[in-house]
């Protein structure tokens, strides 16, 4: 039978000699530097791949979408607060969500790079069917992007305009959704944008939203 009495003490657990006690501390801030590091990079990325400059690195054209969203109230206003594109278009509440949505648009790349969208023409003929997944989206989260800054609940309503009031009041109850009012407030609307609108609001007819 084994005799473990007469074995040595685990190698693994001996207390270290004093020449590698220090290496232990000493490991320990270099893996948390190297840690801080990564994390930093990784938050560095998530926030320049956020901004609106890193959209306009593909969206900028100068003859569409620019001119669009800068003569929109949401770029300036009385206010002076400014809806760049991420606050629209990038999940803020669901970290796992947003890198889901990152890792989409840089697949993105590869119509770029074939230059899918690259003059207005092109754009105008993909316009309708891009602005119909994005009201899907809306749909789909209840224009939950709208609400990280609006809310009926903060509205006066009594100070606007009667029939904005009289919607606002009724939108919760009514199963209405910010998007089902206020499309194209930014882009340009496609061409019969409410026919296209009426035909995504159908795909949801019917379902508890
Ligand atoms: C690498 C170039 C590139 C970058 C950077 C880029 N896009 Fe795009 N984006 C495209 C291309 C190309 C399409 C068309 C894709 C398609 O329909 O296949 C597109 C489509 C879209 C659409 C329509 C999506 C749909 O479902 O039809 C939206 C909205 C959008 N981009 C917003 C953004 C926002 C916001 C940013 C910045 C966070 C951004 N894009 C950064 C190239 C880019
Ligand atoms: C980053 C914050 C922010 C986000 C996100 C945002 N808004 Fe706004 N919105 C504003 C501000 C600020 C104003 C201007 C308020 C003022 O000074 O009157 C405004 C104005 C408006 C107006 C009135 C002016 C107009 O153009 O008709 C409507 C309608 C509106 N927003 C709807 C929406 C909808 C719908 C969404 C989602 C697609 C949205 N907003 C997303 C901040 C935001
Ligand atoms: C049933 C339709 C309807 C829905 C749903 C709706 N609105 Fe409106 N809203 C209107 C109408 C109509 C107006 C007045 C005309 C306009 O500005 O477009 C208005 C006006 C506004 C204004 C400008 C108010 C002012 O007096 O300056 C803002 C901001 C706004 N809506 C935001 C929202 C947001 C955010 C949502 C989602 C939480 C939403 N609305 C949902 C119909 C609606
Ligand atoms: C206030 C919210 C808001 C802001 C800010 C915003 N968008 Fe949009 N975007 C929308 C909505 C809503 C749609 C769906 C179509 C519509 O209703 O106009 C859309 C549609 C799009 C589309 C599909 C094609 C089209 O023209 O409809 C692209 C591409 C796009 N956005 C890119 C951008 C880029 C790039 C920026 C910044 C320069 C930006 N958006 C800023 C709300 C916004």
């Amino acid at each position: 039978m084994v005799d473990n009495k007469q074995k040595p003490p685990s190698r693994l657990w001996r207390r270290p000699s004093s020449r590698w006690a220090l290496g232990i501390p000493l490991g320990a801030v270099l893996a948390f530097a190297l840690g801080a590091v990564a994390l930093g990079t990784t938050n560095y990325v998530v926030h320049a791949t956020s901004s609106t400059e890193f959209c306009y690195s593909c969206h900028s054209h100068e003859s569409f979408i620019k001119p669009e969203y800068e003569a929109s109230s949401h770029f300036a206003n009385v206010s002076g607060v400014r809806a760049g594109c991420a606050d629209c278009h990038l999940p803020h509440d669901n970290w796992f969500e947003l890198m889901w949505t990152k890792a989409v648009v840089s697949l993105d790349a590869i119509p770029e790079l074939a230059g899918k969208l690259d003059t207005a023409e092109k754009y105008e003929a993909h316009r309708a069917e891009m602005a119909q997944d994005v009201w899907r989206q809306f749909k789909d989260n209840d224009s939950k992007f709208c609400r990280s800054c609006h809310s009926i609940d903060a509205m006066q309503l009594e100070d606007q305009h009667r029939t904005a009031a009289r919607r606002h009041a009724k939108a919760e109850e009514n199963g209405e959704t910010c998007i089902d009012c206020h499309y194209g407030i930014v882009h340009k609307e496609p061409d019969n944008a409410s026919e296209l609108y009426d035909a995504v609001a159908a795909e949801y007819a019917g379902t508890d939203d």
